[in-house]
């Protein structure tokens, strides 16, 4: 079986930080957040997989990923010259499906558990697609689902008046047939080629579909406390280490992750679950945690940054209480004793809350 990542897209709910590249590359955890579909296919056997790629910094992708070799696949890049949907990026990996069974993983969508048993059970199976679907509160913002006799009857995008609140979620298990449905395909209001609508037509085509239901941590990670929010959970799940060195009093307290070459000093306060990447500096009087993620390379001093992802290259130093906060790679934040006065540089589209 081979598998596909969808990374392309505009990523436009999560500007700023996509002005400079993909949304799938932000960091969760410390990790490029489509690193978890890799790991995930990799885990299930899948190596050969293809890398959709369009947009703003799509080089970034090539760069972090190479051939494959490091994650232990192997990559191949297709350009998606414009996001013009799901069901048009799939159809450009016809050439490199050929004739097997496929996995589709939306490069924005995490899932905590393995997918090694959906893969067995749809190659060992006679559908034509296979989904998972997951309850949620808020089904009009996804591919709906409506189940009649334990078989989906009706699949809709992004309904005002969803039949139900069973979801869609990014990881579509597929044969080559779905490359025919595609070509028949016609573009939805919003202008794509909808994945929801090449499934509808393989109900019409009364074609088998099956489904699971993940009732663990999925999340598409569309807006800033998506993001936030799968950072605590992936977090809550990972395993304690500290490779870093401690000068003087250090408190720590629950699941925290330092990585090598990281110096923590004196009356330094580390709540759980959080990770400090390598080679930074975090000085005396900060608290950090619960619930963040601090890349490499980042020097932090006398502050507090909860609920927060600080990405590499970072510095943030004086006294400011920092909470719900996605801060991009090598900004600086310098707050001076005594000083009132406040200066910015900011980029486009960016958000200050004072
Ligand atoms: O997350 C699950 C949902 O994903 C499903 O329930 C919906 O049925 C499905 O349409 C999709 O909805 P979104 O509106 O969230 O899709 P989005 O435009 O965010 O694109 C999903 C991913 O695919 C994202 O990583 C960007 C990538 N993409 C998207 C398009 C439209 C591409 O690589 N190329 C594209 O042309």
């Amino acid at each position: 079986m081979k598998g596909i990542i969808l990374h392309g897209g505009h990523g436009t709910r999560l500007r700023p930080l996509t002005h400079t590249g993909p949304k799938q590359l932000l960091p969760i955890a410390n990790k490029p957040m489509s690193q978890y579909c890799v790991e995930a296919l990799v885990q299930a056997g899948i190596i050969d997989i293809a890398i959709v790629i369009g947009g703003i910094g799509s080089n970034k992708v090539k760069e972090y990923y190479g051939n494959g070799e490091k994650f232990g696949a192997k990559f191949s890049y297709i350009e998606q010259d414009y996001p013009k949907g799901i069901s048009h990026a799939i159809s450009l990996c016809q050439d490199f499906i050929k004739n097997e069974k496929f996995v589709v993983f939306l490069g924005d969508n995490i899932i905590q558990n393995k997918i090694n048993e959906y893969v067995s059970n749809f190659q060992s199976s006679n559908a034509e697609a296979s989904l998972l679907l997951c309850e949620v509160n808020n089904p009009s913002q996804f591919g709906v689902a409506e189940i009649k006799d334990k078989k989906i009857v009706n699949i809709v995008e992004k309904p005002k008046n969803p039949t139900s609140n069973l979801v869609v979620t990014g990881i579509y298990f597929l044969t080559p047939y779905i490359f025919e449905i595609i070509k028949k395909l016609k573009p939805s209001w919003r202008n794509e080629l909808e994945i929801a609508d090449a499934l509808q037509m393989l109900i019409d085509e009364k074609r088998e579909i099956i489904y699971e239901i993940i009732t663990d941590f999925w999340k598409d990670t569309g807006t800033p406390i998506d993001i936030i929010d799968a950072n605590k959970t992936i977090l809550e799940n990972m395993r304690e280490s500290f490779q870093g060195k401690k000068e003087g009093n250090v408190f720590i307290e629950g699941k925290v992750l330092v990585g090598k070459g990281t110096i923590i000093k004196n009356n330094v306060k580390i709540k759980g679950p959080t990770i400090i990447g390598d080679d930074c500096i975090i000085d005396e009087n900060t608290t950090i945690g619960e619930n963040t993620s601090i890349g490499d390379n980042s020097h932090l001093s006398n502050c507090i940054v909860s609920n927060s992802i600080i990405m590499s290259d970072c510095t943030i130093v004086g006294k400011m209480n920092i909470n719900q906060s996605i801060i991009a790679s090598n900004s600086k934040i310098l707050r001076k004793q005594g000083e009132t006065e406040k200066k910015f540089l900011l980029g486009e589209g960016t958000q200050i809350f004072i």
